[in-house]
C-alpha cells in the first residue's frame, strides 16, 4: 500500500492545488495555415447543443497587471465545426498585439482552452426562409460558419445548390477552405448520411485581390460586372429562389448587403427569417 504523505502547510505552500479553469475544454489538434492563420479542435461540453453556423465566447485565463489575479480573457468565436460533431472545431487569425489571439496562437494539444456553452448567432438555417439556391459569401476568416454549414446535413435537404465565394487577400488564406471543400468528396460519414455525392450541389469561387491566383478580384466587383454569375455558370440573384448568408470585414458585410437589397432580398433574423443574414468576422 502507497503511504500517503499528509499535506502539511509546508508542503501546501510549496505545491498549491491548480486553480481548475472555469468551463475548460481541451485542445485535440492544431493546424496552422500561414504565419497568421490557424484552425484548431478541442473537446465538446455534453451539456453544448447549437446549430451549425452559430458562435460560442472562447478564451484563456491571463493575469490582470492591476490586481494581479486570474480573469478569463474571452472574444466571439464561430464554430468552424458541424453541430453533429463530437469535437469542436475554430479557424482563427493572429490579429497583431491582439490580446487573446497572441496568446492562443501558441496552444498546443494537451492544453485547456475556456469556452462558455451559450451559443448564438444569425447565420442559421432557421433565419432564412425556405429557397433553392444558397449562397455563402465570406471574406478571410469568414469563412468559419460556412466551414460548419458545408458540413450541416439541412445545408443540402434545404437547397438544391449551395455557392460559396470566398475572397481573400493572398491565395495561402484560402487553403483551409479550399482542402475543407475537397474533403467533402472523400468524406465517407458526410457522402453515407447526406446521400452519396452530395458535394456535387457546391459550386466554389475562391478570389483575391493582392495575390495571383486563377480568379483575382473582390466578390462585389465580380456580382457587379456579371463576371461571377458567368464564371460560375448561373443566373443573377433572383429573391425568389435564393437565399444569401454573409460572414467578412464590416466593410465587405455592408457593400455586399447593399448590393443584395438591389436585388430585392431582405435581412433575416431568427425571430423573423426573410432572404439574406449577415454576421462580422470577429476580430480585435
Ligand atoms: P482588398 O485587398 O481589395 O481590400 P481583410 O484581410 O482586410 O479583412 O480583407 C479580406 C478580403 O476582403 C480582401 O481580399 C479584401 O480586398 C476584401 N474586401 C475588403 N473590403 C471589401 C469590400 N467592401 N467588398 C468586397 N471585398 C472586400
Amino acid at each position: 500500500m502507497t503511504e500517503m504523505t499528509p499535506v502539511t502547510e509546508a508542503t501546501a505552500a510549496t505545491a498549491p492545488a491548480k486553480k481548475a479553469v472555469p468551463d475548460a475544454q481541451t485542445v485535440t489538434e492544431v493546424r496552422h495555415w500561414t504565419d497568421r492563420l490557424f484552425s484548431f479542435r478541442c473537446t465538446r461540453p455534453a451539456s453544448l447543443r447549437f446549430r451549425s453556423g452559430e458562435f460560442v465566447m472562447i478564451g484563456l485565463m491571463q493575469t490582470d497587471p492591476k490586481s494581479g489575479k486570474e480573469k478569463p480573457l474571452l472574444r466571439a468565436y464561430t464554430i468552424a465545426s458541424p453541430a453533429w460533431d463530437e469535437e469542436l472545431e475554430f479557424y482563427s487569425i493572429q490579429v497583431p498585439d491582439g490580446p487573446l489571439t497572441s496568446k492562443l496562437q501558441h496552444i498546443k494539444p494537451g492544453d485547456e482552452i475556456i469556452l462558455r456553452p451559450k451559443p448564438v448567432g444569425t447565420l442559421v438555417h432557421d433565419a432564412l426562409l425556405p429557397g433553392k439556391r444558397l449562397w455563402f459569401f465570406a471574406t478571410g476568416t469568414g469563412f468559419a460558419p460556412f466551414a460548419s454549414l458545408l458540413r450541416e446535413p439541412q445545408t443540402y435537404e434545404d437547397y438544391d445548390e449551395v455557392i460559396i465565394t470566398h475572397t481573400c487577400r493572398e491565395a495561402a488564406e484560402l487553403h483551409y477552405g479550399a482542402e475543407l471543400i475537397e474533403g467533402l468528396k472523400t468524406d465517407e460519414l458526410l457522402n453515407e448520411v447526406i446521400g452519396e455525392g452530395f458535394w456535387k450541389k457546391i459550386k466554389y469561387y475562391p478570389t483575391t485581390t493582392r495575390e495571383e491566383s486563377p480568379k483575382m478580384g473582390r466578390i462585389t466587383d465580380l456580382m457587379r460586372s456579371g463576371e461571377a454569375f458567368r464564371d460560375l455558370g448561373v443566373e443573377p440573384i433572383n429573391p425568389e429562389t435564393d437565399r444569401a448568408m454573409i460572414c467578412g470585414n464590416l466593410a465587405f458585410n455592408l457593400e455586399l448587403k447593399a448590393m443584395l437589397e438591389e436585388y430585392g432580398l431582405e435581412e433575416g433574423a431568427n425571430s423573423d427569417p426573410k432572404q439574406y443574414v449577415v454576421e462580422k468576422a470577429f476580430l480585435d
